[in-house]
């Protein structure tokens, strides 16, 4: 049967969210309705996650979870990472998955579906040479705060990463695609453009680099704000770091994955950067931009790493002070090279480090939420709070600011920042804009 509604379920990075909302455009322009709830979905479509074994066996269950409760199922595409990753093994896997596509091949899926519902199983984990941008229709509609993929892959090859394997070689959109899809966002009611790519600040076109794609898209009429995500250390180029000290709409906030404090670690890593440099880095974006505020990645009990390495590791969290940050547990990963290592730490080490971390950048991030407490500052509002009249918005500093009001999602706002908590803000409005 040809499906005539679907719901999608994106899992792991912002570039899943991007790719999700390309699918959905690109069904919905194919006449399918999407659909809030998947027991009402003919098509659902799961947009996985393959970073972490977690995540990757999260997309296993989420699709026997699929069957409805009168034995009757939905059409099921696995999508995403694990797809790429498993290819035809995942029908293998489960006799519930009807399609199998790549992040690179997903412009083809509304095909896919077709002839899925004439009973075949296609798979397509192809990178092909034309750009599946290409393929998809122009965007229309844009949340206050949007996403745009402007560089996609890695050929930095982490030794404990996938992402090489499953989103292939780094790639850059061109720029007039780009500035395009910016204007067309902005045209559909975004106020800020969250610029992405596996490594973003490697974007380069034409000999231009992401710094100048940034002041260029800052002047485009109606656009407030711009960010971009996830940075590698190696790219952090003077161009860009000098553009946070003198672009207005460029926000004061870098995200900067380091991964680990020890020198021993980010060699075993193949991570090209030293604690060194990049501690010289953190030190160059905060003379141009002072307030910014850093956030990271960090891993902890990758293989050999030793309570000293680990020790390293809250060290730089203390000399970054990080105003937010993410650590994960190591996660071997099939066919990386950090998977075959000796040494393996074990599972009880690696919570342990892990609860020492996170406390750590807690208290940072605390410390970090305080010192913006009585300052004024700005808003985009996104969505409503939990409590009645209150509305969610973010500051510059990227966190949610809790404000009672009535401005709808897509208001920038003016508030004073009253009070700080360990995860989120509170505001008082000053004065709403005549928008
Ligand atoms: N195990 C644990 N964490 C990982 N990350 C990437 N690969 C792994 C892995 N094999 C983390 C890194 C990266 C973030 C997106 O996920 O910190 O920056
Ligand atoms: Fe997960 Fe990486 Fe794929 Fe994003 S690119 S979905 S983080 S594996």
């Amino acid at each position: 049967m040809t499906p005539k509604t679907f719901k999608i379920k994106s899992f792991g990075c912002q570039m899943n969210v991007y790719d999700g909302d390309r699918i959905g455009e690109m069904l919905a322009e194919r006449g399918l309705s999407a659909v809030g709830d998947r027991d009402d979905a003919d098509l659902v479509v799961l947009n996985t996650c393959h970073i972490r074994e977690k995540a990757a066996e999260k997309a296993y269950s989420d699709v026997g979870r699929l069957r409805r409760e009168d034995g009757t199922r939905p059409m099921v595409a696995l999508a995403g990472c694990v797809a790429q990753a498993e290819g035809a093994e995942a029908k293998r896997r489960s006799e519930m998955i009807d399609i199998v596509v790549g992040p690179q091949a997903y412009h083809r899926l509304p095909e896919m579906v077709a002839e899925a519902a004439r009973g075949a199983r296609p798979v397509d984990t192809d990178m092909p040479a034309i750009s599946k941008f290409d393929a998809l229709p122009r965007r229309r509609r844009a949340t206050p705060s949007a996403f745009l993929t402007v560089q996609e892959g890695c050929d930095k090859f982490c030794t404990y990463c996938v992402v090489p394997y499953t989103r292939g070689a780094e790639i850059s959109r061109p720029w007039d695609h780009i500035v395009a899809e910016a204007r067309a966002l902005v045209d559909g009611g975004a106020r800020e453009i969250v610029l992405l790519g596996q490594n973003v600040n490697a974007w380069e076109h034409g000999g231009r680099t992401l710094a100048d794609l940034i002041r260029f898209l800052a002047g485009i009429e109606g656009l407030e704000r711009l960010r971009y995500t996830t940075s590698h250390p190696v790219n952090m180029g003077d161009d860009l770091i000098a553009a946070h000290g003198d672009v207005a709409e460029l926000m004061p906030y870098l995200h900067l994955p380091v991964q680990s404090g020890s020198d021993r670690i980010l060699r075993a890593m193949n991570r090209s950067h030293s604690t060194d440099s990049y501690l010289r880095t953190i030190e160059k974006v905060r003379a141009a931009r002072p307030d910014i505020a850093i956030s990271g990645d960090f891993i902890v009990g990758f293989p050999g790493e030793t309570e000293a390495d680990f020790e390293a590791t809250l060290q730089i969290v203390d000399a970054v002070r990080y105003a937010s940050a993410y650590s994960f547990k190591y996660s071997a990963r099939p066919g990386t090279p950090a998977a075959t290592m000796e040494d393996q730490i074990p599972r009880e080490v690696m919570e342990d480090r892990l609860q020492r971390l996170q406390s750590r950048i807690a208290g940072h991030q605390l410390a970090f939420n305080r010192s913006t407490a009585g300052l004024d500052t700005r808003l985009l509002i996104e969505r409503p709070g939990r409590r009645a009249g209150q509305m969610i918005g973010r500051s510059p500093w990227l966190q949610s600011v809790h404000v009672q009001t009535d401005a709808a999602p897509g208001t920038m706002l003016d508030v004073t920042l009253t009070a700080a908590g360990p995860n989120s803000m509170t505001g008082a409005l000053l004065r709403q804009d005549a928008a």
